[in-house]
């Protein structure tokens, strides 16, 4: 991937160029290209003067950060302890069968990311997931369909 570093300098430059602001110039570079790519990382290092390593230690050490790029479209299943009771689990398995994928994956057309959350905060409505920004409630195995545009698997 190319990169923008002009994109990268206005970031890494409003925080001076400061080691200690190495999360927060992640975090949003991560807003920038929803994920940290590896080229973006590598230039954080050489601007902060600090190893590769570091940088890279901290984009894996905290699960906020991505070092994989996301899907046009963003799906997250709660597994929560009031979804995961309702069947949760039955209905990750089948947006992983549909889409082909597991959680944590984006299909290869690059169209959805399937991911995990633990709480969604509307557990009366469980099992929930949410596409994007909308939140569906009392999901099942046979209604997950409707989440996929009908073009796809
Ligand atoms: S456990 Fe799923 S919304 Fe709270």
């Amino acid at each position: 991937m190319t990169i923008d570093e002009s994109r990268l300098d206005s970031i890494i430059d409003e925080y001076n160029g400061e080691q200690g602001s190495l999360i927060s110039i992640l975090q949003d570079i991560q807003a920038q290209y929803q994920y940290l790519p590896r080229e973006a990382m590598d230039y954080v290092a050489m601007r902060l003067k600090i190893p590769r390593v570091q940088v890279f230690g901290v984009a894996t050490f905290f699960k906020a950060f991505s070092l994989k790029p996301k899907g046009k479209q963003r799906i997250h299943v709660c597994m929560g302890t009031a979804c995961h009771v309702r069947g949760s689990k039955m209905v990750l398995e089948e947006l992983e069968r549909k889409l082909g994928i597991k959680a944590g994956d984006t299909t290869l057309d690059n169209e959805y990311t399937l991911e995990t959350v633990n709480c969604l905060g509307a557990c009366a409505l469980g099992p929930v997931v949410v596409k994007n920004e909308e939140y569906r409630g009392q999901m099942t195995p046979i209604k997950v369909g409707s989440l996929l545009d009908t073009k796809k698997p």
